[in-house]
């Protein structure tokens, strides 16, 4: 029963400025403010807590007894529970059972897809498909919604560079631009336009901020960097996910400048809310307030309760400092109780923004969990998604393959259903992925064409199946090798010293090479891995991620020239870990390496600078020539702009799709600027033979950055324009910004 009488206050507006994104403002209805005062500090408290129910564990601590703080008012927050079933039952014991009867927010991490499993975040940016990023949060978000749950622990924005770094493969790669579009686009999917219909959930920013730079690449480490280097490169996706009118925000666990993002009033406060005009709530990550005692941030977990709630944070990710500590705090005086009433008025705002005080089942739906949950729709998405997101990084003419020849599949990745969902897989479940790579394989190419030899395990030295594997390679016309990490070296907590293919794969891969037998390696991984060795030896490389519950189908399709291959890397594949970190927006230096043989110059004296594969490398089918640069005038002003064209023709045989990447150089400014930066990005998919032209339009805020003075905006003077297939095959073209 809803205790809530329908009020005429209308607490969500949607303001809609014509010159910049969509922002809902929440504010307070009459029915939040009169809740509020009527709660007392127990039921205050309770809706700042989140606890994980037991279903499953996603961190190293469990509280027990949820069900029974639920009923006593004490936790207002529930992650980890889902299907209609399970949480129309503890909504039930909340409002029903609770003095006030305040609804429980369910949240859980529908990171790629919730039960139609997408590829891996970094393999979705991969497409550079905004429109279908968009779609695929949409699809998880009703998928989960059905399922009762109202929040996903997602986009996750972290810009990364550190391919160590197991979370690598959670986002979007390298580039604030990128990632900046597909933040944005995720958190439309998730939140919809209204967030009361009970289709979409509340997206949560992730990991606020700068997680995807752990110092050496070990997960929850010391993050540094200046401020500058913070608001260019790693700020931009969260602000763009708050300009999309996400209403939630994750703390990250690191530090930042000494101070754990958890208690960091200058992230949470002076940017967050004061800066970008962030009106949600901020929550811990996973006991995030009690790290601070490891930290050496706070005495001990009260302590750190206090600090972090006076700094900006609303809601306990299961460290249970609220549950313990937060009342007597208020009682005493340390936290006042305009800090702990602000934070509840936020998490009730967003609960009425939700449409739970309406009615708070309306989320939990066993019918529209059954009919919109893997549907034939969802899952041709989810195929179509996966081609889309899978990176040729080499193809010697190996690829692709012709149906009906025969070919040796190798590598116990091939035969895998489970790795094909990699890490954060949500409620995807192994048993609803209908083909690994190998079984897809044998539909296209009938079973009696396809000899499967394990060869080797992903990991270990067992080399007892290398025979069986090379005998099978001799008696096929093509080789397709699915070698790579399994899906446990991914995501969190699995950061990686070495990041060349583990075990003894590349030695088989050699041996099989050595046979003179064309070979196609297929990657499963979810991080830039070191292939100087394997791109040596394979004839064609296939970068597919870990690309979901249709990505063995989609794999095939690719193989097999169904799909035209035309991913595009959102982030650089280095030639060894000695020279990471390696990215696309590098800084020129004093002594740039131009002179072969220099000595001072700054460079490697065993490797090129040059990474194997630079960002935005990605092969076709097809091949694209691209005209000259057409600039429609050489000069433009402030207020003005000036429009960059380029003629892309497709010059081979079948139909592709290529991306079209700007960069720009600012050559002098009042701070060293990147020698190439990502500006804008277009897909233009051609037929054989047929051109397009793409036009780019550049203006103030093409140019703009973080100014000497930390003022941001552009600097009058020369500039270079490059525009191409890769980062590192651009044309180039001049102009002047004059204010
Ligand atoms: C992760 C978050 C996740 C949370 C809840 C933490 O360990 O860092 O990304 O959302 O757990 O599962």
């Amino acid at each position: 029963m809803n205790k809530f009488l329908p009020l005429a206050a209308i607490s969500l507006v949607l303001a809609v400025s014509c010159a910049g994104p969509a922002r809902k403002e929440v504010r307070s209805s009459d029915r939040v403010e009169s809740l509020l005062s009527k709660m007392t500090l127990d039921e205050k408290v309770g809706q700042l807590v989140l606890f994980t129910s037991d279903w499953s564990v996603t961190g190293p601590s469990m509280r027990q007894g949820y069900i029974d703080d639920i009923r006593a008012g004490r936790c207002g927050n529930i992650f980890n529970a889902y299907t209609a079933e399970y949480t129309r039952k503890l909504q039930e014991i909340a409002v029903n059972e609770t003095r006030l009867g305040i609804p429980l927010l369910f949240g859980y991490d529908v990171i790629h897809g919730f039960r139609t499993v997408f590829p891996i975040n970094l393999g979705i940016s991969a497409s550079w498909d905004i429109d279908a990023v968009e779609e695929s949060a949409r699809i998880a978000a009703r998928e989960a919604a059905a399922a009762g749950l109202h929040w996903t622990f997602s986009p996750m924005c972290d810009i990364c560079v550190e391919p160590r770094w197991g979370r690598v493969s959670e986002g979007a790669g390298e580039d604030p631009l990128l990632g900046s579009r597909i933040s944005a686009a995720m958190t439309r999917g998730y939140q919809g336009g209204d967030l009361s219909d009970p289709s979409t959930v509340l997206a949560c920013i992730k990991h606020y901020a700068a997680y995807g730079a752990p110092q050496a690449g070990r997960d929850y480490n010391t993050v540094d960097m200046s401020e500058r280097w913070l608001r260019e490169f790693y700020l931009p996706p969260y602000k763009a996910a708050v300009d999309a009118g996400a209403l939630s925000v994750m703390a990250s666990f690191n530090e930042l400048d000494g101070v754990p993002a958890t208690a960091n009033y200058h992230l949470m406060q002076e940017i967050l809310r004061d800066e970008w005009g962030f009106q949600g709530f901020v929550v811990t990550d996973y006991t995030g307030i009690n790290e601070m005692v490891c930290h050496g941030y706070a005495a001990d977990e009260a302590d750190a309760g206090r600090l972090a709630i006076n700094a900006g944070i609303d809601m306990d990710m299961q460290s249970a400092a609220f549950f313990n500590y937060l009342k007597e705090q208020v009682e005493s005086g340390a936290v006042s109780r305009k800090t702990l009433d602000r934070a509840v008025r936020r998490v009730l705002n967003v609960k009425e923004a939700l449409g739970l005080f309406d009615d708070p089942f309306r989320y939990c739906s066993e019918e529209r969990e059954a009919s919109e949950t893997l549907t034939d729709a969802n899952k041709a998405f989810a195929r179509k998604l996966a081609s889309e997101s899978m990176v040729l990084l080499k193809n010697d003419g190996v690829l692709p393959l012709v149906k009906g020849e025969k070919v040796a599949v190798i590598g116990s990745l091939a035969a895998s259903r489970d790795d094909l969902l990699g890490t954060w897989r949500a409620a995807g479940e192994v048993d609803k992925v209908p083909a690994s790579i190998l079984d897809a394989i044998r539909e296209y190419n009938g079973a009696a064409n396809v000899v499967y030899a394990e060869g080797c395990k992903e990991q270990g030295d067992d080399r007892s199946g290398f025979a069986a594997a090379l005998a099978a390679a001799k008696r096929a016309k093509k080789v397709v090798m699915v070698i790579g990490e399994n899906c446990h070296w991914s995501g969190e907590a699995a950061s990686r010293s070495d990041i060349r293919i583990p075990g003894v794969q590349s030695e088989l891969l050699e041996k099989i090479a050595a046979t003179g037998k064309p070979v196609a390696v297929v990657l499963l991984n979810g991080r830039p891995l070191d292939l100087s060795a394997e791109s040596e030896t394979a004839g064609a490389i296939l970068e597919a991620w870990y690309p979901g519950t249709m990505g063995g189908y989609a794999a095939a399709d690719v193989l097999y020239g169904e799909y035209n291959p035309s991913g595009k890397l959102s982030i650089t594949f280095p030639r060894n870990l000695g020279q990471v970190p390696v990215y696309h927006y590098a800084k020129n230096t004093g002594r740039p390496y131009v002179h072969p043989e220099a000595k001072y110059e700054s460079r490697y004296l065993d490797v090129p600078n040059e990474p194997l594969y630079a960002f935005g490398h990605g092969l076709s089918y097809t091949s694209f020539d691209y005209s000259d640069i057409t600039l429609s005038r050489p000069i433009f002003a402030e207020n003005g702009s000036l429009t960059a064209s380029v003629t892309v023709t497709n010059t081979g045989a079948v139909a592709g799709t290529e991306t079209v990447q700007l960069y720009i150089r600012d050559l002098v400014g009042s701070v060293t600027r990147p020698v190439k930066q990502l500006k804008d990005f277009a897909r233009v998919t051609l037929g054989p033979g047929a051109s397009e032209t793409v036009t780019f339009t550049i203006g103030r805020e093409t140019l703009s950055f973080w100014r000497q003075d930390m003022t941001f905006g552009p600097e009058p003077g020369d500039f270079k324009l490059f525009i191409g297939g890769a980062s590192d095959a651009v044309k180039e073209a001049e102009f002047d910004y004059a204010e």
